[in-house]
């Protein structure tokens, strides 16, 4: 290789440099699509016509071009009429942060490839976990998105219906995951990535509000036994892709229970949704309380504390509690009693 091209490509001053221009790009690209967005979100054009001007462009275009020839073929996330395709605008300091990533390369394949970024995931996954409320004992790992999260998960309810080591010894039983025909299609994926075919998937189908229908699980359950199948997982969409419905997690999640299988909620999105109740919708009173990805979890544990209260204030009272003192941090209308003229929408 001409070793004055492999200088240049790792000078540290061309880099800073270039670095420079790139970032001061960003920055008015930024303002312009956030604070004077009179550019369209996008400047579609046809495939072909596309791979006609980068044929062209890389071709025989000018390096200086490149970044901004990407910007203006580009669909902009930050602009106020981007809607959706659920990618969100990213915060422009993690785009900061990608460059640090980029430019370090670690793989964490070993410790020493990812010394930082392995206490970090830790720290965050701790905190994550406090946000949410759960408990002392969960734990977790971050991984790139939805379907390795979903794979990830299902493999551990593998191994814990197996009964061998998969690892080694392959699939001995005739697994099935049971899941909604609207989840995501990376659970459809996840099982056929684990070996259980197309016969391991069994797709139930939804209301007319595209929920999964509960009412059909036992039936399904029966005839995937009496098939000679054994049920691994059944998934819940907290909520799907398509059209942002939740499946009823309570009756999914008793009827996980009373089979005994591992009960798996795909709730790529709400992850940040949930932010331990914390995180807001406006208008409030009409949409938030059913887009909290906590909510279930929210509404049982505040209507057996709304429930205990209640029968307190309405018996004995013998904790002398005043209705007036009694708040709940995370909130839902709910029917008791005394309890009726709580004040939502407060904010946690
Ligand atoms: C409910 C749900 N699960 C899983 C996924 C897959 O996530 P990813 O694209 O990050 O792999 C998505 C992505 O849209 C999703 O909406």
């Amino acid at each position: 290789m001409d070793k004055q091209l492999l200088k240049a490509a790792y000078s540290p001053e061309d880099f800073r440099q270039n670095g420079h221009q790139l970032i001061d790009l960003l920055a008015d690209h930024l303002d312009k699509t956030i604070n004077k967005p009179s550019s369209k979100v996008i400047n579609w054009e046809i495939p072909s016509e596309q791979y006609k001007f980068w044929n062209n462009f890389l071709l025989n275009g000018k390096s200086s071009d490149l970044n901004n020839e990407i910007l203006n073929r580009s669909i902009h996330l930050h602009h106020p009429h981007y809607m959706g395709h659920q990618i969100s605008p990213v915060a422009p300091v993690t785009g900061l942060t990608s460059l640090l990533n980029a430019i370090l390369n670690n793989g964490m394949g070993i410790y020493e490839m990812g010394m930082a970024p392995t206490a970090m995931e830790r720290v965050v996954v701790e905190q994550l976990c406090k946000e949410i409320g759960y408990s002392k004992k969960s734990d977790g790992f971050l991984t790139s998105g939805g379907t390795l999260a979903n794979l990830t998960a299902l493999l551990s309810a593998r191994n814990k219906r197996a009964g061998n080591d998969v690892w080694e010894k392959g699939n001995s039983k005739k697994l099935v995951i049971m899941v909604s025909a609207e989840a995501h299609y990376c659970i459809d994926r996840a099982a056929r990535i684990m070996g259980l075919g197309k016969k391991g998937i069994v797709k139930i189908p939804v209301n007319e509000n595209f929920a999964l229908k509960t009412e059909v699980l036992e039936k399904t359950y029966i005839k995937i036994i009496n098939d000679g199948y054994e049920v691994m997982a059944i998934v819940g969409s907290a909520p799907s892709t398509a059209t942002g419905i939740y499946d009823d997690l309570d009756a999914i999640g008793d009827f996980a229970l009373e089979k005994g299988i591992w009960f798996h909620i795909d709730a790529a999105h709400e992850g940040g949704a949930a932010g331990g109740g914390f995180s807001q919708v406006v208008p409030m009173e009409d949409i938030n309380l059913h887009f909290t990805g906590d909510f279930n979890a929210v509404e049982k544990a505040n209507n057996l504390l709304a429930a205990l209260v209640d029968n307190n204030l309405q018996s004995t009272d013998n904790l002398n509690l005043d209705p007036r003192t009694i708040f709940w941090k995370r909130v839902i209308d709910m029917n008791d009693r005394a309890l009726r003229n709580i004040t939502i929408g407060l904010g946690g």
